[in-house]
């Protein structure tokens, strides 16, 4: 029999430890790798020359399933997201992070999705962050297809918050949409912080952001220059705020166009807060259709603006009618109350710097003016009223013409 060279307890004692050592490894490792999920390793092909989409669904459907806050890594290059893609919920994991350093392109043929409304959409998730990268849907071919007269898609979205709550979004960039950049669907407590988003001027229905049918929105020093509204308010929006937003060329920021349909969700409790606006179509507008509708804008306040060379920065249009069909001749439903501008100042391009258009049937009420100077070519511009009460205070050129 061989002398054993440690006593027996002894070597067990090593042997336990060795692997109680090892399975620590071993257990840690996994920990770790199953909480981030790189989409490299899923497929994805950062040469943007094959379809990542179903390595990023991948890399998506991990995380969800997810027990444990996920990270969701998206490396630096170029990958091709050539169809319309849901991410969808509801997840276990209650964060979810995605962070990107390199470019999502959309699919070269505009047909392959623009049918679809949207691109990229996080559909009824909760507890999502996406940070960083730049979403490019290589618009421009659509935009040659609208413009050429043809029958054309009417494009897709770019991103899409729908039906979600708590999401945050910062430093992304988004570029060159068919359609909106972003829309905010049907959601609560989203947070958008210093997006920037491009396209050129005359891209045919770019929005920016577009919010709808969703409350406690806050949107932080986004920089839109686009071929539409930099943000678009529709039905449904409540405790909206945007704060600190370079605006232009574009379409300015609007609530509307509302009104359309008979039963139709208000909007209630925006602020907008120090903007400049440069050569945009508008600076503030509030727009419906000359229709009847029970819908509302209540509680509206702009504040702190910049204008320069603004062709309306202030402007209430309640007979929006573009085609002159199924519009004319009528009063517009929308009740509006309650709408402050103050502290803006700046430049007109056209002489009309100030125009409330209100509806017949039920004028504007409670409209405030407050420290507001604009010029047109170095004069007094002029303001224009229509169904429009409300009173101004302090400086305000050109003068109100609210009834009280
Ligand atoms: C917004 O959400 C509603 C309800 O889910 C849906 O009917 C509508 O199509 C959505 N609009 C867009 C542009 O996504
Ligand atoms: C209006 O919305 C803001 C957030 O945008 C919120 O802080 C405030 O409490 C809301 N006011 C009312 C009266 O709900």
């Amino acid at each position: 029999m061989a002398k054993q060279l440690l006593p027996l307890p002894l070597l067990r004692h090593a042997l336990l430890c060795f692997f109680f050592l090892l399975c620590s490894i071993i257990f840690t490792k996994t920990l770790a790798k199953s909480t981030t999920y790189n989409v490299v390793d899923f497929g994805a092909d950062p040469t943007g020359f094959k379809d990542s989409t179903l390595a990023f669904l991948g890399a998506w459907s991990n995380a969800c399933r997810s027990l444990r806050p996920a990270r969701i890594q998206v490396p630096r290059g170029q990958f091709l997201l050539g169809t319309s893609t849901r991410f969808g919920g509801p997840c276990n994991s209650r964060l979810i992070s995605i962070t990107m350093l390199g470019t999502l392109v959309g699919p070269s043929d505009y047909r392959a999705i623009g049918e679809s409304l949207h691109w990229l959409t996080f559909d009824e998730v909760s507890g999502v962050r996406i940070h960083g990268g730049v979403l490019d849907a290589r618009g421009s071919s659509l935009w040659a297809c609208k413009f050429s007269g043809q029958p054309c898609p009417i494009g897709a979205i770019t991103l899409g918050i729908k039906n979600s709550n708590n999401v945050v979004v910062t430093g992304l960039t988004l570029i060159n949409s068919q359609l909106f950049h972003m829309i905010i669907n049907g959601s609560n407590n989203v947070n958008v912080h210093g997006v920037k988003i491009m396209a050129p001027g005359n891209s045919p229905n770019t929005d920016g952001i577009h919010v709808q049918f969703s409350s406690d929105v806050t949107i932080l020093s986004p920089r839109i220059r686009t071929g539409d509204d930099c943000v678009s308010i529709g039905p449904g929006t409540r405790n909206l705020w945007v704060e600190d937003i370079a605006c232009g060329p574009g379409h300015g920021i609007s609530i509307g166009s509302l009104g359309w349909g008979m039963n139709e969700a208000g909007v209630n409790n925006v602020t907008v807060r120090t903007a400049t606006f440069s050569k945009t179509m508008n600076g503030f507008r509030i727009k419906s259709w000359g229709r009847p509708s029970n819908g509302f804008v209540n509680d509206v306040h702009f504040e702190h603006a910049l204008m320069t060379d603004v062709q309306n920065p202030i402007v209430i249009d309640q007979h929006y009618c573009p085609f002159y069909s199924g519009c004319p001749q009528m009063a517009s439903g929308i009740r509006i109350s309650d709408i402050s501008y103050i502290d803006i100042h700046g430049t007109s391009a056209t002489e009309v710097a100030v125009k409330f258009d209100c509806s017949l049937k039920h004028p504007c009420r409670r409209l405030r003016l407050e420290d507001v100077r604009l010029t047109y070519k170095n004069q007094v511009p002029q303001a224009s009223c229509r169904n429009a009460g409300g009173t101004s205070f302090g400086t305000v050129q050109p003068g109100s013409c609210l009834y009280l």
